[in-house]
């Protein structure tokens, strides 16, 4: 079956479609706000058509920026009702309205991307983001490291990874009694079947209230918000766009004091979400220090953060000759695995391109090739969806989606 005659052409359509004017949504219906990981994939994309409209997304993202030097995860360019929770549900009041979370930092990594495929393009647009990327990184070395220097997400949301097993224990302890009534949006955009559950809803919302009420004050909020968990994605992007950020100061000689001893942290960070007893990079929650106990996807991203693991590699080895259509979000051999409920089973296409970025940069090309040839596979067949059951291949959540469009113009479409 190959329904996609032309995925080049179709992949550029997405993201001018999905353009609302210097910020891309990733797909109409569900999510009609700028996110920021999305934005930073979204930017990958452009660059292979229009780069001057790929730093424009970046440029976009940091307009959000708090003066703290945060970056929130949505920014509200325009309210629109098709989406809850909204700005008025978050109230923050940074310099456009947004959530008061940010995404794992990938901003970084795909500015130096971008910036490495044209670099006389690129040097005025990416000195003048240089600053902000790095308050930004400041931010989250001065908010979200554990005891070990692990990078930790404060809301499901944070990590990018709605309802990841990986939050199971931390989000069973949160009393959601007293949420309130509200309206989800998402279960009438996409099946219900393929997004987070009602227990798991209550629970983002009751975190939202609980950071509301403290005012998005980060150090009341250490003690007052209930859930604190150690994560690969948080831990292994912000490692990965600390190098990034050195290697950008060190070719354009910007000051980037103190840069060197956070890479230093975090690897030592980086190196304690290994879980001996299950052979992988786990999260482990900051409150009661227990392991998740989840094999995801995040685990292969050790690689994009500079860490080898010859454990890793032979699991990856497996899931390539075992699973159809790889990396499934949650192990299929784990009791919960769902293939088509979000983060709990499917395949996300972006996340296998940055594992794929890893692979290949560390030397394991042969791997990263494979990876790539079979997300073609999937994204030729089974069009541009938000993300795919990986025994079938078949397309779940949103569709025309950015950063499925972007993954396949940067790189699974790339022979
Ligand atoms: C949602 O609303 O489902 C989003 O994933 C939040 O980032």
């Amino acid at each position: 079956m190959n329904q996609h005659t032309n995925p080049d052409r179709e992949a550029r359509n997405i993201l001018i479609s999905n353009d609302r004017g210097g910020y891309t949504i990733p797909t109409e219906g569900l999510y009609p706000y700028q996110w920021n990981w999305d934005s930073a994939i979204a930017a990958l994309g452009f660059a292979q058509f229009d780069i001057d409209r790929a730093w424009i997304e970046i440029e976009t993202l940091f307009t959000g920026q708090w003066t703290d030097g945060m970056v929130p995860h949505i920014l509200f360019h325009q309210q629109d009702d098709g989406y809850f929770p909204g700005p008025d549900v978050w109230g923050c009041d940074g310099p456009i309205p947004s959530s008061g979370i940010i995404q794992p930092p990938l901003a970084a990594t795909m500015a130096r991307k971008i910036w490495e495929q044209d670099a006389d393009a690129g040097e005025t647009r990416i000195r003048e983001l240089f600053p902000k990327m790095l308050a930004w990184h400041r931010w989250i070395m001065k908010w979200r490291l554990d005891d070990h220097g692990a990078v930790c997400t404060t809301h499901p949301w944070e990590a990018g990874r709605d309802n990841a097993p990986d939050w199971d224990k931390a989000m069973a302890r949160i009393d959601a009694s007293d949420v309130g009534e509200y309206q989800r949006r998402d279960t009438s955009h996409v099946n219900s079947e393929d997004r987070p559950t009602k227990f798991d809803y209550d629970r983002y919302i009751k975190l939202v209230q609980i950071g509301r009420q403290a005012g998005w004050d980060q150090q009341a909020l250490l003690t007052q918000n209930p859930f604190r968990v150690a994560d690969p994605t948080m831990t292994f992007t912000t490692l990965r766009a600390a190098r990034d950020l050195l290697a950008i100061s060190e070719q354009l000689g910007l000051d980037a004091e103190g840069l060197g001893a956070d890479i230093a942290d975090l690897e030592v960070g980086a190196s304690s979400l290994w879980n001996e007893d299950l052979g992988v990079f786990d999260s482990r929650d900051a409150r009661t220090k227990e392991w998740s106990g989840s094999i995801s996807n995040a685990s292969y991203l050790c690689w994009y953060a500079g860490i080898e693991s010859e454990k890793m590699l032979d699991r990856l080895k497996a899931v390539l000759a075992s699973v159809p259509f790889p990396v499934p979000s949650y192990d299929t051999s784990m009791p919960n695995f769902d293939a088509r409920r979000y983060w709990r089973g499917p395949t996300w296409a972006f996340m296998n391109m940055m594992i794929g970025f890893g692979l290949a940069e560390m030397g394991h090309e042969q791997r990263a090739e494979e990876l790539r040839v079979k997300t073609k596979e999937l994204i030729s067949t089974y069009g541009f969806a938000e993300y795919f059951d990986p025994i079938s291949g078949s397309p779940a959540g949103g569709n025309a989606f950015t950063w499925t469009a972007a993954v396949w113009l940067h790189w699974a479409g790339r022979d």
